[in-house]
């Protein structure tokens, strides 16, 4: 197999350092790899399989010769320089939302629309973390008995905020043990240590905010059905990392929990944990702290969705994944690993 020069655009942050980390585990051909970041950040150094790698300014100059490149920066800086790279000849995977709904950019979870991948030209867009994470397991439900609305409240993780978010909570839980003053927030809107923040993103004329709609928009070009109704409260909480979501589904077609059940236990990318009757609570559902850097989406408290009026058709379950990895790093290193297949 042939040897791919890669660059992370965005190698410093969250996202990025954790891509590094990814093209190692999934052995990703990799022959040279290339760092770019912000000026604050070059002639720093960042590992990747052992040896250091010295960071570079990110410039339309700096994708020269890339076969693959990966993005890890914000939707301004994706836009200013992601085209350049395209016109080198490199292939984009993009983790912002600048690209996502573009019509001529497939939005893919490898898991679910893999062959979408075929259509790029230049750009394959990674959904939003909390899509991500509602989507894995929602997916094979939707196979057996075709989804039709979703009511969805997240429980998303300060690291969604990148490493200020992550910094910023660190800062303040670290304060409160000491008794210190909690320091004033910039990465939130609000302190969120001992608090929760109902706003991610900004609020449209209806009400709710970006991130909210970023669900039901992803969600109907990533499954393919245009009339996906969702209704999605997103809510910021004091955990590092690792989101939460509820999540209840109404179907076109009668599903039973034991089928269900049996989907989700045998669906890629989904790990079922879900035994009402284990002794500790870290086997009888998931939970943020048990999800953190690993890849699956843990899904549990499946149950029938008692206020459907057809019980047939309605399901409720909790699910938790790392954000950090299959909300953003695993799935863009999944998706660049279809690019060399
Ligand atoms: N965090 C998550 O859980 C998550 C999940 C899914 C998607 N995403 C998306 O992934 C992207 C990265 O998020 P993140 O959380 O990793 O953010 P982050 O931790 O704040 O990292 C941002 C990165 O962008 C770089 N950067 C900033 N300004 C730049 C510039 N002018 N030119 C080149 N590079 C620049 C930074 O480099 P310096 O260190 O040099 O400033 C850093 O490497 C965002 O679009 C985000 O929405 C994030």
């Amino acid at each position: 197999m042939k040897d791919y020069t890669v660059a992370i655009l965005g190698a410093t942050g969250a996202v990025g350092t954790q891509m590094l980390t990814c093209l190692e585990e999934q052995e990703f051909p990799v022959g040279t790899i290339k760092l770019l970041a912000s000026a604050r950040s070059a002639g720093k150094t960042l590992k990747f399989r052992g040896e250091d790698v010295v960071i570079e300014e990110a410039t339309p100059a700096a994708f020269e010769g890339c076969d693959i490149v990966l993005g890890a920066a914000d939707d301004a800086v994706a836009k200013q320089l992601l085209p350049a790279a395209v016109e080198a000849g490199a292939t984009v995977v993009d983790n912002s939302h600048a690209f996502r709904m573009d019509p001529d950019v497939p939005l893919v979870i490898p898991e679910i629309n893999a062959d979408d991948v075929a259509w790029h030209k230049g750009i394959i867009a990674n959904p939003n973390c909390a899509t991500i994470i509602a989507l894995v397991p929602t997916w094979p439900l939707h196979q057996l008995a075709g989804v039709k609305r979703m009511i969805v409240s997240t429980y998303q993780a300060a690291s969604g905020a990148g490493a200020p978010g992550m910094a910023e909570l660190e800062a303040q839980i670290k304060a409160m043990g000491s008794g210190e003053a909690i320091p004033e927030p910039k990465a939130f809107a609000a302190q969120l240590v001992s608090n929760l923040i109902p706003q991610i993103g900004g609020f449209d004329d209806e009400g709710y905010t970006s991130e909210e709609m970023k669900l039901q928009n992803e969600g109907r070009k990533i499954m393919h059905l245009p009339e996906l109704a969702v209704c999605c409260t997103c809510v910021r909480v004091p955990v590092l990392r690792s989101h939460s979501e509820s999540i209840t589904l109404e179907f076109e077609r009668d599903i039973t929990l034991d089928e269900a059940r049996e989907a989700l236990a045998t669906a890629p990318g989904v790990k079922l944990v879900d035994d009402r009757s284990a002794e500790s609570a870290h086997d009888r559902f998931p939970m943020p702290i048990d999800t953190s850097d690993q890849d699956l989406i843990w899904v549990g408290r499946l149950r029938r969705d008692i206020s459907n009026p057809n019980a047939a058709r309605g399901i409720t379950f909790w699910c938790c994944g790392d954000q950090i990895r299959k909300g953003a790093a695993t799935n863009a290193v999944q998706i660049a690993k279809l690019l060399v297949k």
